[in-house]
């Protein structure tokens, strides 16, 4: 159970908790939600107003999403990249979020062999085994290439690099992605890493990069800085990572050191409705897609790609109450929590944290609203045209309210 400093059950998600040596004020975390106003990687005024807003609504610690480790890790050549050409926006966005009262996690992330960036060092992504890229299609780039030994290590070194970037330039914490179909995952699952040496074949074996990935970055960092890791229970495909096998992921992890764990679902690249359910995307990402080639592949492809997961609040409570059950780290519920009535559940179910995303699109202001109001629902209807606004030249953004 959590070092809670406050004692108030009643008020527990309003109680402030320790993340390893940090101390947030409450419960709330931002999820890490891509926000594409790094125009050319680079942190625009629109990200400071975004994360300035919700700092401003009572968030405890807000998350940079996607912050790729090096150039080949970004999934498009908008997103940030961790090098020095960007200390200066991001050290001032950090000071003024501090200056505002609330924390910033930045969530580490390596896309793999799925890709679309025009700007990759090399003709093609590189994931654990050669395969199809179907992000790359409109830009040439239809396959990934496999990792060698020597491409591991220099990812590993990334990694150390970032986190020692990260740190320096003024986080307070950092997530690491091992999920949603990323480089990390595709590591991990048995539908995408078919490699025959030892980074391939076992769970043992699949873990071997992940593990490799959390220690060097842990040492980057020290022992008191806090980390944490986002997991996809399942992949929800046939082949893949399932419910059973993130138990034992989850285990692994915290035996290596993580300060906690985040536990999501579904992959970017296969079943990506499995961890915003809701609204199907589809038709709004028909309607937004520049690429004609994509359009089209998404008219054939996209009904098995996209499929329907109707909302239910908490619908990951359930296997994320297995894994709070088998670890000892911190754990951090996410999906579909918005509402006080379910921040209450999760803090009586013995969840560390409650990291929110599309609650906070539409109700920026949500934990201190939530705070005033023990009736509070956010007024987020779940529609997820918020997660087809990913390319939208202004950003991420709620498209309701
Ligand atoms: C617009 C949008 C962008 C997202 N981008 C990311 C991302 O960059 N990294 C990530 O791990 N998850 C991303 N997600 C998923 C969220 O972090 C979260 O797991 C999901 O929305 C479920 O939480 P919720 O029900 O509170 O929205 C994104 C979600 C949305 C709506």
């Amino acid at each position: 159970m959590p070092d809670t400093i406050a004692h108030d059950s009643s008020a527990a998600c309003f109680s402030a908790a320790k993340l390893n040596s940090l101390t947030l004020k409450n419960r709330f975390i931002k999820a890490g939600t891509f926000e594409n106003m790094t125009s050319n990687g680079v942190p625009s005024d629109a990200l400071n107003r975004f994360h300035g807003e919700l700092a401003d609504g009572g968030i405890a610690m807000t998350t940079l999403g996607y912050c790729a480790v090096e150039n080949d890790g970004r999934l498009n050549e908008n997103m940030m990249y961790m090098h020095e050409g960007i200390r200066p926006p991001l050290s001032v966005l950090i000071a003024d979020l501090h200056q505002r009262g609330t924390m910033v996690s930045g969530q580490m992330g390596y896309c793999g062999g799925f890709s679309k960036n025009r700007h990759l060092s090399r003709r093609r992504p590189l994931g654990p085994s050669f395969g199809l890229n179907g992000l790359g299609i409109a830009q040439g780039m239809l396959f990934c290439d496999a990792m060698s030994v020597r491409d591991i290590n220099a990812m590993v070194a990334s990694y150390s690099r970032a986190a020692t970037f990260m740190k320096s330039v003024g986080f307070d914490a950092l997530e690491i992605h091992f999920g949603h179909g990323y480089g990390l995952c595709q590591f991990m699952s048995p539908k995408t890493n078919k490699r025959k040496d030892e980074y391939g074949g076992s769970l043992e074996n699949r873990m071997r990069l992940p593990l490799r990935v959390l220690a060097a970055v842990r040492e980057a960092v020290g022992d008191d800085f806090p980390l944490l890791g986002k997991i996809s229970m399942t992949e929800g495909v046939r082949g893949g990572l399932h419910y059973d096998d993130a138990v034992e992921i989850s285990k692994l992890l915290d035996k290596a050191g993580i300060d906690g764990i985040i536990t999501s679902g579904g992959t970017s690249s296969m079943n990506p409705m499995i961890m915003f359910r809701g609204g199907n995307i589809l038709p709004a990402m028909l309607k937004t897609e520049p690429s004609l080639v994509m359009r089209l592949i998404l008219r054939l492809a996209g009904k098995a790609m996209f499929k329907d997961y109707p909302y239910k609040e908490l619908y990951f409570l359930e296997q994320a109450k297995r894994i709070r059950e088998a670890v000892n780290c911190k754990m951090i519920y996410v999906g579909g929590a918005s509402s006080r009535a379910s921040f209450d559940q999760l803090m009586a179910a013995g969840f560390d944290f409650i990291q929110l995303g599309r609650s906070l699109l539409s109700d920026p202001d949500l934990p201190n609203r939530a705070q005033a109001d023990v009736n509070f629902v956010s007024r987020c209807t779940h529609c997820n045209e918020c997660v087809a606004t990913i390319e939208s030249p202004e950003g991420i953004h709620c498209t309701q309210f």
